[in-house]
């Protein structure tokens, strides 16, 4: 049977982790979305255009084409950014390239057809509400900004991506009152979501918590097809 698990919440929540591990366990396909505004964001950068410019970075949409690769690898017209996209400047200026509904709407396009092809997880902001309104398990994964920022910045210390404890706290902070605030798909939860808090919670914890709330969904859908 073909699902989709969508697993949205604030920046640094651990979305990626959690649903990385349950796609390879349950041999889903993995979408990170952020990661896309985070591509998008580093063209702008590198072409000089001012992110907070929504005319200037609109007008990049036909340049900027994205691609996933195996191992976690993201294309940026061909160029492997995966690094570089978790910088702290492509961090501080992600959530204003989030909040444009034209870019918005060109990458929710892509999403959706990759979504269509198998059974899939994908974590963002807007999955749960707008981008895969179906999905049959909706997930909003969230944690105390204190969790979050701790969490992100010993990531970082081991990707050796150079930051302090209170500029990731700073921009956390920040990006959850842009991506909540914006007028368009802002950060909330669907009313369906399942809330998910993991700041008491290990990996392997959450892990074992959204494998049974998919279990659990896949034998609701079993009986009702019965
Ligand atoms: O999940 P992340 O931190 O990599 O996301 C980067 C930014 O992209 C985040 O600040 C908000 C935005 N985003 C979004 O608006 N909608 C999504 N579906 C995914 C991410």
């Amino acid at each position: 049977m073909r699902i989709a698990v969508a697993i949205d919440g604030p920046a640094a929540a651990g979305k990626s982790t959690i649903a990385k591990k349950v796609a390879l366990m349950r041999n889903f396909s993995y979408i990170d979305t952020g990661a896309m505004y985070r591509a998008f964001t580093w063209y702008c950068l590198q072409k000089g255009v001012d992110c907070q410019n929504e005319e200037a970075c609109v007008a990049l949409i036909p340049e900027v084409n994205i691609e996933f690769k195996p191992g976690y690898v993201v294309l940026c017209n061909g160029i492997d950014v995966s690094k570089q996209i978790r910088e702290t400047n492509v961090s501080g200026n992600v959530s204003y390239i989030a909040s444009y509904k034209d870019i918005r709407l060109a990458l929710v396009e892509q999403q959706r057809k990759m979504a269509a092809k198998d059974s899939v997880i994908m974590d963002g902001r807007d999955i749960g509400t707008y981008v895969l309104p179906e999905a049959e398990v909706k997930i909003f994964q969230v944690a105390s900004v204190e969790t979050r920022a701790q969490r992100r910045y010993l990531e970082n210390q081991e990707k050796g991506i150079p930051c302090t404890y209170e500029e990731i706290y700073a921009d956390v902070q920040k990006r959850d009152y842009i991506d909540s605030h914006r007028d368009f798909a802002p950060l909330k939860p669907a009313e369906d979501a399942i809330l998910l808090d993991t700041s008491n919670l290990s990996i392997d914890e959450v892990v074992i918590e959204v494998n049974n709330i998919i279990d659990q969904k896949l034998e609701e859908l079993k009986c009702q097809k019965e």
